[in-house]
């Protein structure tokens, strides 16, 4: 039970007591510390259904509480009853996380089935910049639900259908270089794509050519067929050596083409049962007139009024489009793997078509909760949306690379002996570009800043694993092995206070990123605990302390460098042993 716990329950206690009748209270953190460390307005809310005095109110509960050994109170304003934990209390709690694994963090989500769809590239282009925070941002949400006791299913939902394939299999056909493919697959095929989307738009008879390949492929025509899984086949081997170099991976990588044989009975299902209709020979899902039409994701406004905004699920051609597809997914996802939830990490101009999805999904009878996890651009220094010389989005692989060569850099500088340099760099380097990703707002745009990011101070992860470091650095030099577990903790001095205070907090913030899919509030909070450390660590001497203090101190080190590294690796950040 975490300290928030507690004390809700205690106050529900009480309240039950003064009222007669079962009331639950909630308590929240408290913003300013100096007020205490937990507050409630349960006495306001109840005073003003039974029309008494709030503060007068306040006192009574006071009066019925028990907080023996956890907790003192004060009545605040209006009638907030404001707590302070005892460092006693937070001294047990310290005592208790050292000997849990989960350091304090509770299964809310035992039992629960989450699919998380995350990443999903396009095949045959390569995944650029803008693709990074989803696959961050995606794989951190993973780590951090499995964590909560979620069974999570990380499914990478590759786009290996779409329109692009009969520009590739024209340009297969005509400019491929077999040498270049080779070398470097996706950078033939982006080569072949982007001759042929020019030449295209150039000549009417090209996009022609094209078209009849993409019908034939569609058709089933062997040789196409036959390309396009050597395509997809070359794609995904390059794909899976970034997800290796992030340390990302998936349970599944079920792709759009996947799903093409269940799209026919999937469009006639929704004929049958009158969830879509035929408009102008496409087959369409409309409003079923049920909501507000601000509130509908099937009608738009225009200077007319309120107007009709359909997806397709089958183009007059006969074709199927992306809408057709996720409405498969979605099926699959429910009926095979028994999703009760399904979060889809993709950027904000795809909301129009989730909140289309989830509508019809939830006509069609599919229930569960299903979430779109949106998030804005990232924009280079110059804030513009991130570009080479060329114009092009830039690579992810090359932002990887530069990322940890410039971390090389750094660490060549300040400790140019270091042992395993070239490892070390690459978990400095891709933790930074992670942790510059993570600790922002995911709906803002960011802007990617090479130096802000590979600082050692300041919000960066290199700042995080710099105190892992140093902390580790401390028990390298005991001469013993230190058993945490076995340590009596006492905290004396605010600073030790205030770290123990950080420590119990773990336990209640992790659940709380998922209220809203925001690892940030993680991110925020390791940043706030390394601070923590840093006061303590100048405040309190450790190794120069005498017995019982010292080892009381060493464990809370231990368990601050425990708490770090598992809250890094839940926004998939490494720490190495010496940076
Ligand atoms: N391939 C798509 C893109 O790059 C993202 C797919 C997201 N997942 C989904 N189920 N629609 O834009």
């Amino acid at each position: 039970m975490t300290i928030l716990q507690d004390l809700e329950s205690r106050l529900t206690t009480a309240l039950a007591a003064v009222l007669g009748e079962p009331a639950t209270a909630s308590v929240t953190a408290a913003a300013d510390l100096r007020f205490g460390d937990y507050q409630s307005n349960a006495a306001m809310v109840l005073a003003k259904q039974r029309k008494t005095n709030p503060r007068a109110l306040a006192q009574e509960i006071i009066d019925k509480l028990d907080l023996a050994g956890l907790a003192t109170t004060e009545i605040a304003g209006p009638g907030f009853i404001n707590f302070r934990i005892l460092p006693e209390a937070y001294a047990a709690k310290a005592k208790e996380l050292l000997g849990d694994a989960q350091l304090g963090v509770p299964a809310i989500g035992e039992g629960k089935t989450v699919v998380v769809d995350f990443s999903a590239p396009n095949v045959a282009k390569p995944m650029h910049v803008g693709h990074i925070r989803s696959t961050i941002i995606g794989d951190s949400l993973c780590r951090i639900a499995r964590f909560l006791g979620f069974k999570v299913i990380a499914d990478n939902h590759i786009g290996d259908w779409g329109t692009q394939f009969g520009m590739i299999l024209h340009g297969w056909k005509t400019l491929l270089n077999k040498d270049a493919l080779d070398a470097d697959p996706i950078a033939e095929l982006l080569r072949i794509y982007r001759e042929v989307n020019a030449a295209a738009k150039e000549d009417a008879a090209v996009m022609d050519t094209c078209r009849n390949e993409l019908v034939k492929l569609q058709a089933g025509d062997e040789e196409n067929l036959g390309i396009w899984q050597q395509c997809v086949d070359v794609s995904k081997r390059g794909l899976q050596k970034i997800y290796d170099k992030l340390d990302v991976s998936f349970d599944h990588w079920l792709g759009e083409s996947f799903y093409n044989d269940r799209l026919g009975p999937l469009v006639d299902e929704f004929l049958a049962k009158e969830l879509a209709r035929v408009s102008e020979g496409a087959v369409c899902i409309f409003s079923d007139g049920t909501k507000k039409p601000e509130e509908d994701p099937f009608r738009v406004q225009n200077k007319e009024g309120w107007i009709d905004n359909p997806a397709i699920i089958r183009k007059a051609d006969g074709g199927f489009l992306y809408a057709t597809t996720d409405l498969a997914t979605l099926q699959y996802r429910i009926d095979e793997w028994n999703a009760d939830q399904i979060w889809y990490v993709v950027g904000v101009p795809q909301t129009l078509h989730f909140r289309q999805i989830f509508d019809a999904a939830a006509r069609w009878g599919k229930t569960g909760d299903f979430r779109h996890i949106a998030f804005g651009s990232i924009l280079g220094e110059d804030r513009k949306l991130m570009k080479t010389r060329s114009g092009d989005n830039v690579g992810l692989v090359e932002v990887l690379d530069e990322a940890v060569e410039r971390a090389a850099k750094v660490i060549a500088e300040k400790n140019p002996d270091l042992e395993n340099a070239d490892e070390i760099a690459e978990t400095v380097g891709l933790g930074a570009v992670k942790f510059a990703e993570l600790s922002q707002n995911r709906l803002t745009d960011y802007v990617f800043a090479w130096d802000r990011m590979l600082a050692l101070q300041g919000d960066t992860a290199p700042y995080l694993q710099y105190s892992h470091v140093r902390i580790r650095s401390i028990f390298r030099k005991l001469e013993a092995d230190f058993d945490a577990s076995s340590a009596a903790i006492t905290l004396e001095k605010d600073e030790e206070i205030h770290l123990a205070r950080l420590h119990a907090r773990f336990g209640e913030l992790l659940p709380t990123v998922l209220d809203d899919f925001r690892p940030n509030l993680l991110a925020n909070y390791l940043l706030e605990l390394a601070r923590a450390f840093h006061s303590f660590f100048e405040a309190c001497p450790v190794l120069k302390s005498d017995e019982p203090l010292r080892s009381s101190r060493l464990a809370l080190c231990e368990l601050t460098a425990r708490i770090l590294n598992t809250g890094l690796g839940l926004l998939g950040i490494k720490c190495p042993e010496r940076m």
